[in-house]
């Protein structure tokens, strides 16, 4: 498998550029003994070059790290009324799982970045910017993405570093060499359309009562990086139409009753069911998806 660099798939490659600066710099914040022995090793790919910040989170030095990443996860949150409460921080991701990111150095920051951090002390050097975190299940191989911000989803349009959100996710599966990443997001939330774009994108359920938003998609994904670079140059992916047929059902993401019906659908054995990246890419939420099977 070989994937191609940032620069080869951008028209314009300045868009990305942060990626290269030295005062950005990807960081993992995980306990000594969750660390993942030999990072990077699954998929061959160049974008990630800069050297790693590691932080320990079990080290009171490191604790203002976590300060951090909880201020800018409370504020990017905010609006979806969804913060994580520390403790669920520690116990459900610092503990079992893997926490990742994107830091910047706080030297380079303007004084509206330093603003979203009110913990943020002088002695700070480095700011996380982006977060992911993702913990292993008792199924095999399988991990769950737990969180995704970006500093992005505070800022406004030309303050942006284009494509933090999908980068901080990217970054995370391909250091951690995950390869089946399940998740949980609403239909309506607009990172759905981040997410399908990190491998082949399975349904698990459309609706979903037992969470606090039944609206809640839950689905598995098998990490391809070459649906990564889909999400760059906004193709669609070349294989797809090989591997799937739609099938005679679709869904359209805010009608409560067609959710219901995917999900009769998907506990009656009638799957396995996927979503197109491309369409969800380009869809508004009004448009309704197709829902496709595999060959
Ligand atoms: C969702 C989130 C992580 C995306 O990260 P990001 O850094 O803003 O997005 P990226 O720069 O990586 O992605 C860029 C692409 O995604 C699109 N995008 C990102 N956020 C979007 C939004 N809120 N609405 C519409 N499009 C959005 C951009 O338009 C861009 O697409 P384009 O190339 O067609 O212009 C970030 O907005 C965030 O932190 N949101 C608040 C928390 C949240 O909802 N997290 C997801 C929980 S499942």
């Amino acid at each position: 498998m070989s994937v191609l660099s940032l620069d080869q798939l951008l028209v314009d490659k300045n868009k990305v550029d942060w990626l290269s600066q030295d005062y950005i710099r990807p960081y993992v914040f995980v306990r000594p003994d969750n660390k993942i022995e030999q990072p990077g090793q699954r998929f061959p790919l160049s974008w990630f070059s800069s050297e790693v910040i590691r932080k320990n989170p079990l080290k009171m030095a490191d604790v203002n790290f976590a300060n951090l990443i909880l201020d800018l996860e409370h504020k990017a949150f905010e609006k979806s009324q969804m913060p994580m409460p520390r403790w669920v921080f520690y116990d459900c991701a610092i503990m079992p799982g893997y926490v990742a990111g994107f830091a910047m150095k706080q030297s380079q920051m303007s004084d509206l970045q330093k603003s979203f951090y009110p913990r943020l002390k002088p002695e700070d050097e480095w700011v996380p910017i982006s977060l992911f975190i993702i913990i292993p299940t008792m199924a095999r191989g399988e991990w769950v993405a737990h969180n995704l911000c970006s500093i992005n989803s505070l800022s406004s349009r030309e303050n942006r570093f284009y494509g933090l959100g999908f980068l901080t996710k990217a970054f995370a599966l391909w250091f951690a060499n995950i390869e089946i990443c399940c998740g949980m997001t609403q239909w309506t939330s607009p990172a759905l359309r981040l997410h399908s774009h990190y491998g082949e994108f399975e349904i698990l359920t459309a609706y979903t009562p037992v969470h606090d938003y039944p609206e809640t998609l839950t689905y598995r994904l098998k990490v391809d990086p070459h649906y990564w670079e889909v999400f760059f140059n906004k193709s669609t992916s070349e294989n797809f139409e090989e591997r799937y047929m739609k099938s005679e059902h679709s869904v359209c993401r805010k009608d409560v009753g067609s959710l219901k019906a995917l999900q009769l659908l998907i506990e009656s054995g009638k799957g396995p069911f996927y979503l197109r990246p491309s369409e969800l890419r380009s869809g508004s939420l009004e448009d309704s998806l197709a829902i496709y099977l595999p060959r």
